[in-house]
């Protein structure tokens, strides 16, 4: 079983965030168990930056792994209380990643998990136009 605490807390070293010096590292796992890593990657538009849990999002369906095949994702970062993720990281983890635990930690081992409907409901989907 992949270490997702440790593959996220080892790609949140490679953030780009230069305008925040805020660093958030995250590991997605598939049903396959394969893992895709992301970080936060800012811009100098700062509207640009895209967020940790997104890229890696992002990657895994960009290398072919269908929506809703994921189990787990973990978001690390370096906060005394966890840090929770982003209203637009959330929607995005609410149509792609349905049914995967969503667990936070920090760099001190403190954690906790939640269902996506535990952190965003009464969600948007594309039941309400299609
Ligand atoms: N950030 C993430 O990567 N994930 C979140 O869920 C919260 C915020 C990043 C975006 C930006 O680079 C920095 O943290 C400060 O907002």
């Amino acid at each position: 079983m992949p270490d997702l605490v440790q593959l996220a807390i080892a790609a949140r070293e490679h953030a780009h965030a230069p305008y925040s010096n805020f660093r958030v590292g995250a590991a997605l796992e598939t049903t396959s168990g394969t893992v895709y890593t992301g970080c936060n990657v800012e811009n100098s538009t700062y509207g640009l930056t895209i967020c940790a849990e997104r890229v890696a999002v992002v990657k895994a369906i960009s290398e072919g792994v269908p929506p809703g095949s994921f189990v787990h994702i973990v978001i690390a970062a370096d906060t005394p209380t966890l840090t929770p993720p982003c209203g637009a990281c959330r929607q995005i983890l609410s149509e792609f990643a349905p049914a995967a635990t969503i667990t936070l930690v920090n760099l001190a081992g403190l954690s906790k998990s939640y269902t996506i409907a535990e952190l965003l409901p009464e969600s948007f989907n594309d039941s309400f136009f299609r």
